[in-house]
């Protein structure tokens, strides 16, 4: 066990800062906070390589942004995971010192009705998967004595909403590994943040995957709360703006556990701390016609 000083391990440590030249991996780079994401580590002059499960096809290819070279991804399949580092050897790419967790699925449905298959393909791409993909990189970072990984995880990670229970799980799992691995690495010099966006227009609305039967128990207030959520969602933030926040976890000296941004997350996060819970709760369910 190392040595920590007894002030010390109350403080967010200081650690060494990526490098222009170093090289980033994103997933999910072609589209939305992941592209916004890539497109900000080109200017800042990483090397990026982004992540597509059809990095061939058209429309990957035009929603890459300049600079950003892809390889292939999907988080569901292990095996596709595994073969990430023969990929980046296949493009001559060095440690990776910069890893962004950012694709996932949204989705959206009561408990009662989620089907087991779509738990365990949920939990797959938005957790497991991730933890897999940093697993293999996180040597890279040790030999290198520096790195950082975000996890992009949701404001329904920290604020539980009705029928968003299986994606709010999937996002409150990423945060506990975040900050469990961030004590296990930062003594190697790896910084582990988590940034939690609230409602941001990326057009997810569009890609969600929804479990409800439209005619149970549940469908009306389920269309209430889906109806809601998409408003906010195109009334949100940009994606470059939630770009911004997850460069100050690649840069900040002292990166900070978490991150967030949209959804008023500067008053949410205050207020949650003065407020009961229930009320926290009704007031986001509120937000969403609940
Ligand atoms: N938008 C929001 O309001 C919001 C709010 C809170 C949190 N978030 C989180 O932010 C992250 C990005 O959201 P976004 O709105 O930018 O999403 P998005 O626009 O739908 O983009 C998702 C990206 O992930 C990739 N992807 C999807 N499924 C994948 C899989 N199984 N394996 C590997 N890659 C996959 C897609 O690429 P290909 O199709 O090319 O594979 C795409 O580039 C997600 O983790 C989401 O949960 C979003």
């Amino acid at each position: 066990m190392t040595k920590t000083s007894f002030l010390s391990r109350f403080r967010t440590p200081s650690l060494p800062v990526p490098r222009q030249g170093d090289t980033a991996l994103v997933t999910g780079a072609t589209s939305g906070i992941g592209q916004a994401t890539a497109k900000e580590l080109v200017k800042r002059q990483f090397r990026v390589i982004g992540t597509s499960r059809n990095p061939g096809s058209d429309a990957a290819r035009a929603n890459t942004p300049a600079g950003v070279e892809l390889i292939p991804l999907d988080l569901g399949d292990p095996e596709s995971i595994a073969q990430v580092p023969d990929e980046l050897e296949k493009l001559g790419v060095g440690p990776v010192t910069v890893l962004v967790n950012n694709a996932g699925e949204s989705q959206n449905g009561p408990l009662e009705e989620l089907p087991r298959e779509a738990l365990e393909r949920l939990f797959q791409v938005n957790v497991i998967g991730h933890v897999e993909l940093t697993q293999l990189l996180l040597p890279q970072m040790r030999d290198a004595r520096r790195g950082r990984v975000v996890f992009v995880g949701s404001m329904l990670g920290t604020f539980p909403l009705a029928f968003r229970g299986s994606y709010g799980a999937s996002k409150a799992a990423v945060k506990a590994f975040a900050f469990s691995a961030r004590r296990e690495v930062s003594r190697f010099g790896i910084g582990v943040s988590v940034m939690e966006p609230g409602a941001i227009n990326t057009g997810l609305s569009e890609r969600r995957t929804i479990y409800v039967d439209d005619h149970g128990h549940y469908a009306e207030d389920f269309r209430t709360m889906l109806a809601h959520l998409n408003q906010n969602e195109a009334k949100g933030i940009s994606a470059e703006e939630v770009a911004t926040e997850i460069l100050k976890a690649v840069a900040d000296k002292r990166p900070r556990p978490l991150y967030a941004a949209g959804s008023s997350a500067r008053l949410a996060f205050p207020a949650s701390r003065l407020l009961p819970r229930d009320t926290m709760g009704g007031i986001i369910a509120a937000k969403h016609g609940l």
